[in-house]
């Protein structure tokens, strides 16, 4: 499986750790405010991340290139400021506001480029190889 696979479900199940655990303190506590950082814990990290990591799995050249690991990580990055930002901001806290607000963007522009990745072609650079006389 490629690198970029691993990673993605290594950071994947640890959103899903962390969602369980908002869901079980939820359930427990029967304070359901934070619903929407548990939902979006769950689905935009270990739902979608593990989906990035079955695409990169089934299509390996796409991969080996740089943009994907640039991809990752601006994906991860949003996702990893949205989710704990969201968490305090439904908790009451308005300062988070804006840091849900950027951290949305900076998500949405990790699937921006996911979605570049899929529309362009598996083709990578070749280097010229030597000449063949047969
Ligand atoms: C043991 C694991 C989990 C626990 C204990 C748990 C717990 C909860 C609880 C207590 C709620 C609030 C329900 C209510 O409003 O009455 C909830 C809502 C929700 N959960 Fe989970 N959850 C778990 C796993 C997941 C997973 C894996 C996902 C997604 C992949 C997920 C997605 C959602 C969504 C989208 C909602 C909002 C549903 C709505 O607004 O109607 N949960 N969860």
């Amino acid at each position: 499986m490629p690198r970029i696979s691993h990673l993605y479900f290594k950071t994947a199940i640890l959103f899903l750790i962390v969602g369980i655990g908002m869901g079980l303190k939820m359930a427990i506590s029967q304070d359901y405010s934070v619903i929407g950082a548990h939902a979006h814990c769950n689905l935009l990290g270990w739902v979608t991340m593990a989906l990035f990591g079955v695409y990169y799995a089934l299509n390996p050249r796409k991969a080996e290139r740089r943009i994907a690991t640039i991809q990752y990580g601006i994906y991860t990055a949003g996702v990893t400021l949205m989710v704990p930002s969201l968490y305090l901001m439904l908790l009451g806290n308005t300062a988070m506001e804006p840091v849900v607000a950027v951290a949305s963007i900076v998500t949405f522009v990790g699937v921006l480029l996911f979605a570049f990745v899929i529309f362009s072609s598996e083709q990578v650079a070749m280097t010229p190889s030597t000449p063949s006389y047969r």
